[in-house]
């Protein structure tokens, strides 16, 4: 674990945090028997059918390189600072945003690892190898394993109604 990239990470991450190499590419500070229904069968379907841009257009009604723009707007919403994108999936629609991407250190999270590994097979894809500046991490967003103030620029797309009822609550709770 010698790369820039996670050095970088090793600096914000809570002192308690456990940071392992799944595989190459793969971090995780998550025990390892810890998935997500995107693990089982419902990853691919939702990769290859509700990624899908006719199928967004026909049944949502909306184009899903709102998806791709929103990305590049905050990647270039700042010159300095680290990225943290909540639930990344398999970067269908943001995988050339993050390709072209290298000022920042991004990290690239989600809680299902076989998510994690479409989105390294897309990097790969695209650049031979998984860019410098970014950064694969199998993390669970409602336990987030960052000091404070780590990051400059939090993107999270799509993710808000997938955890469960410790999310609700969050969203919920009185003030
Ligand atoms: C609907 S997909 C969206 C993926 C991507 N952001 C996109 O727009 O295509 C939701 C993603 O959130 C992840 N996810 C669900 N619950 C999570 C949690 N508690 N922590 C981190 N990621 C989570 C899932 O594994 C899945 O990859």
């Amino acid at each position: 674990m010698k790369e820039p990239n996670v050095v970088d990470l090793s600096s914000i991450l809570l002192k308690d945090s456990i940071l392992k190499c799944v595989e190459p590419d793969i971090y995780s500070v998550l025990p390892d028997e810890s998935w997500n229904e995107y693990d089982s069968k419902f990853g691919l379907f939702y990769d290859l059918v509700a990624c899908n841009p006719f199928y967004n257009r026909i049944v949502w009604g909306y184009s899903t390189q709102m998806f791709s723009k929103l990305v590049d707007d905050a990647l270039h919403s700042a010159s300095d600072g680290p990225v943290l994108d909540i639930g990344c999936g398999s970067l269908a629609f943001t995988k050339n945003e993050y390709s072209q991407y290298k000022d920042r250190l991004v990290v690239l999270s989600d809680q299902s690892i076989a998510m994690l590994r479409m989105a390294k097979e897309r990097l790969i894809k695209i650049n031979g190898k998984i860019p410098d500046n970014l950064l694969l991490l199998h993390a669970d967003a409602l336990n987030l394993p960052f000091q404070d103030n780590s990051f400059k620029t939090i993107i999270s797309e799509n993710l808000l109604h997938c955890p469960g009822q410790a999310h609700q609550n969050v969203l919920t709770r009185p003030s």
